[in-house]
């Protein structure tokens, strides 16, 4: 049950430093700077030249943040939308691996596409929640993200559970394709083992009720970041939608320029997330907005230089640029969560969703 909390949602995001130190028990060895992700054997990863990620909403921002890790580790990557993906697959060949991610393991769209591929011959891996599901059985391989059940139809700490696995993924299929680890992995590992403690620390701190509450009057609210924090502005979006059914919408910071900044008013909320990867120009985007009257809530650490330029921030404890995206998340998941509280919304059951879409 829910226990002593008046939603699953806010359970599940409680739970976070719980499930995700549940994803990385014995998938990481920092002592000797090197990711066990023993789920693979030794060469599962030999003859791949591209990966391909399929999934939809949530999944698909995680996705997202999967592929990109793997680009900035320099191995060549998309993230698809398994429901585009019956119409315009990029070519596949006995080189691709194709990477369903998916939460239930049940999602139509996704296993149509997982299935397209096994057809043209890619290898075929799925990161689900769910062990014995549809696309558990069907994938070549399986890593599962172990964040126990989910009941609130938005996807939560399976959210962050999956960004943490594909991390790690990322960093494992680029080391052995390399041939060698990647040199970052000696911070990068300890801190991920630090991530629970990091969101336990945030929950406990965290003013996005204030935020909420502050911004309830608003007419839209914007989400920007760039690299890894533009999957989070997407997923930032789609979670504030989702639940308060107010109007959201989250972009690269870099193309507000190019066309939403017509949509800025002192009545859209900007929240700009701050990951540490080209920062001063998200910075820069943030203020064009804010010229524009928009209030601009920072989500960055505290010693950062947004948050003397912002209107406000959200706190996020320090920590590598690969995994300050999952940090600030957790801010967002809490302000979609606070203002759909504010607004008497059925918080679990988002009006016309389901929590598995098993048809196309
Ligand atoms: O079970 P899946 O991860 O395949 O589900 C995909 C989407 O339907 C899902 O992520 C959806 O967008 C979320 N429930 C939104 O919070």
């Amino acid at each position: 049950g829910k226990g002593e909390y008046d939603h699953f949602m806010l359970k599940e995001i409680t739970e976070q430093p719980t499930s995700l130190a549940q994803a990385i028990e014995g998938r990481v060895d920092p002592t000797n700077g090197r990711i066990a992700l023993s789920d693979f054997e030794p060469g599962t990863f030999d003859g791949i030249d591209s990966v391909q990620f399929v999934a939809c909403g949530t999944s698909y921002h995680a996705a997202l943040y999967g592929s990109l890790a793997l680009n900035q580790a320099g191995v060549q990557s998309t993230a698809l939308l398994a429901n585009e993906y019956s119409v315009s697959a990029p070519p596949i060949d006995d080189e691709t691996l194709v990477i369903a991610v998916t939460q239930s393991g049940e999602t139509a769209d996704t296993l149509t596409a997982l299935r397209r591929a096994r057809a043209e011959g890619a290898a075929t891996l799925t990161v689900t929640n769910v062990v014995g599901s549809t696309a558990a059985r069907e994938a070549d391989d399986a890593l599962f993200i172990r964040a126990g059940p989910e009941i609130g139809v938005a996807a939560t700490k399976t959210f962050s559970s999956q960004a943490v696995m594909l991390t790690l993924l990322a960093q494992r299929i680029a080391g052995d394709l390399r041939g060698e680890p990647a040199a970052d992995l000696e911070t990068l590992l300890p801190e991920l083992e630090s991530m629970p403690g990091r969101i336990e620390t945030l929950l406990d701190e965290s003013d996005a009720d204030l935020i909420a509450e502050r911004y309830r009057e608003s007419q839209s609210y914007f989400f920007i970041g760039r690299g890894l924090g533009y999957p989070v502005a997407l997923e930032g979006a789609l979670k504030f939608k989702e639940i308060t059914y107010e109007h959201a919408e989250g972009f690269a910071s870099g193309e507000l320029k190019h066309g939403p900044l017509a949509l800025v008013t002192p009545e859209t909320p900007v929240f700009a997330i701050f990951t540490g990867q080209e920062d001063e120009k998200t910075l820069k985007n943030a203020e064009e907005a804010q010229t524009r009257g928009a209030p601009v809530i920072a989500v960055c650490p505290d010693d950062h230089p947004a948050v003397e330029a912002a209107d406000e921030q959200l706190a996020i404890p320090e920590t590598e640029p690969d995994l300050a995206g999952l940090l600030a998340n957790v801010q967002l998941q809490l302000v979609s969560y606070y203002a759909a509280d504010l607004l008497d919304r059925p918080i679990d059951k988002p009006r016309n969703l389901a929590k598995s879409v098993t048809v196309e």
